[in-house]
């Protein structure tokens, strides 16, 4: 099937015997339809209160441990984009990387020795930002020498690093590629967002199609085996057309998967970015909700009818080994993480800790400067907030294993959440046999709105939804 009308007309049958608008009428959709509140966390961000680095490291040798994987922060990009809410410095002058990359190691330092450890060890990294490959080829020589001295990587199953087009260009690009290779990581996700010119331009992106598409060239020069992609829908101006355009294109470019990404317009905790100012201007320029979930619908159908299934909420790939070890871990091995610079988190041992998070990096410099991982935000999680995360994480992502949740909590999922489970089986959202809780075809399709309706209700970020009744947790 190649016409765009043919992919829109069978989506709209597919979605039709789907019967979304049955969940639509039950309320749990905030907004109508129109708000959306994604679920990568839990407790959220938002309930974070003000904790140093004392509170995460405290009886840390006596808490129990758990898988632990690493993420590091590298916060520079070419361009501020349109619709991040990131914290992130635009074109900034070498030497101001360089003394980031200094208190960066400094920190990594402070997290082994504050931890007791000789290196931290990693069962799979992800370098994130801002956009990591904004470093120089030395810079990345020498935060990946850093990076990899002080983590433990003998167990690490992958290695990813988040990056944008116009940095792997060229020369310089092939080297940093080079360097990357050279340092084990093996898998590149690439922000591409859309094929569109006209679209990058209005979303501030320094790329246009063809760097994209030269940026994947001299991945796979370089011998990158595993390339992923991010892409946005739901973008003011963003027609269903444009969308099966870009689905199209993705499918055929011969990458191992993507990620699709619905436009995340309010941010719910992290700074505001220009999105928001854009909406509140000309909300008439964003697609409607029913456009929404036709372009999500289209999304996952057109993905499978390629051979790229859904093996983690929207994200795709032809192999399931392929997508991101760290989400996965994160997600449904409940792991640990050890985060690693300005405005990352740490999950220590039933801790979580969020580093400042300010463009203004004197900030996070001073914590350094003075001894400490550079924590300013946190929760130490209740008995509560625990059932609650090892039930929400997997169920959003992929599926709950009733074993392994009884192993985290000493609790059974019915004990904690029969009658909620119950509420969604009735409306077909919900499925479980002896082992496993899961989302249902549909279900998945709100997968978020579902983990949310799992939340503390003091927790939730709208007040507009209906609740499908929760038992007692506790
Ligand atoms: C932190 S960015 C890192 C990628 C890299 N900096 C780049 O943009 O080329 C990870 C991804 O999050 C997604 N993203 C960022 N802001 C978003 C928003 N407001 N709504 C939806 N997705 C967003 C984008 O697809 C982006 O590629
Ligand atoms: S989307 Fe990526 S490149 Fe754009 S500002 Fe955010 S982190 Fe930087």
């Amino acid at each position: 099937m190649n016409d765009i009308n043919d992919w829109i007309g069978l989506a709209r049958e597919e979605l039709t015997e789907l019967n979304v608008d049955e969940v639509r009428q039950s309320g749990i959709l905030p907004g109508g339809g129109k708000q959306f509140f994604p679920v990568i966390g839990y407790p959220p961000l938002t309930m974070f209160s003000e904790m140093d680095d004392t509170a995460l490291f405290e009886n840390f040798a006596q808490r129990p441990a758990s898988k632990t994987i690493a993420y590091g922060h590298i916060p520079f990009c070419p361009s501020r984009c349109t619709f991040c809410h990131w914290i992130t410095k635009t074109k900034t002058r070498t030497e101001e990387v360089d003394d980031y990359l200094d208190h960066l190691e400094q920190e990594m330092a402070l997290y082994r020795s504050k931890m007791g450890m000789d290196a931290i060890p990693a069962s799979s990294v992800l370098i994130g930002g801002g956009t990591p490959t904004y470093l120089s080829p030395p810079q990345m020589e020498r935060f990946l020498a850093a990076f990899t001295r002080h983590f433990d990587l003998s167990d690490c199953t992958q290695f990813s690093i988040e990056a944008e087009p116009t940095t792997l260009l060229g020369k310089e690009g092939m080297e940093k590629l080079a360097i990357m290779k050279d340092y084990g990581v093996h898998r590149i996700s690439l922000g591409v967002q859309s094929f569109d010119d006209p679209v990058l331009a209005a979303m501030g992106r320094t790329h246009n199609n063809a760097d994209t598409l030269e940026s994947i060239q001299q991945m796979r020069r370089a011998g990158i085996e595993n390339i992923f992609i991010d892409l946005i829908y739901a973008y003011p101006g963003q027609t269903v057309e444009h969308w099966v355009k870009n689905i199209l294109t993705a499918v055929n470019l011969d990458i191992e998967g993507y990620q699709l990404y619905r436009l995340r317009i309010r941010p719910h905790g992290d700074r505001d970015g220009n999105i928001l100012k854009v909406h509140n201007s000309a909300p008439e320029k964003f697609p409607e909700p029913d456009d929404i979930q036709l372009m999500k619908y289209l999304g996952i159908m057109m993905s499978e009818r390629h051979g790229y299934g859904e093996h983690q909420t929207r994200i795709f790939a032809r192999k399931a080994e392929d997508i991101s070890h760290y989400l996965r871990d994160w997600a449904c091995d409940l792991a640990d993480v050890t985060g690693v610079g300005v405005s990352s988190w740490s999950n220590l041992r039933g801790v979580f800790s969020m580093n400042v998070g300010d463009a203004n990096l004197e900030n996070y410099y001073q914590l350094v400067r003075q001894g400490k991982v550079s924590v300013n935000r946190g929760k130490i999680r209740t008995v509560d907030d625990e059932r609650r995360r090892c039930f929400i994480l997997p169920l959003k992502n992929a599926r709950v294993s009733k074993a392994l949740f009884t192993e985290r909590t000493g609790e059974t999922i019915e004990h904690c959440f029969g009658n909620t489970i119950n509420g969604f089986k009735a409306l077909d959202l919900i499925a479980e046999d002896d082992n496993h809780v899961w989302l249902t075809t549909r279900g998945r399709f709100f997968a978020d709105e579902i983990a949310t309706q799992f939340f503390d209700p003091d927790y939730l970020p709208f007040s507009d939804v209906t609740r499908i009744a929760d038992t007692a947790t506790g």
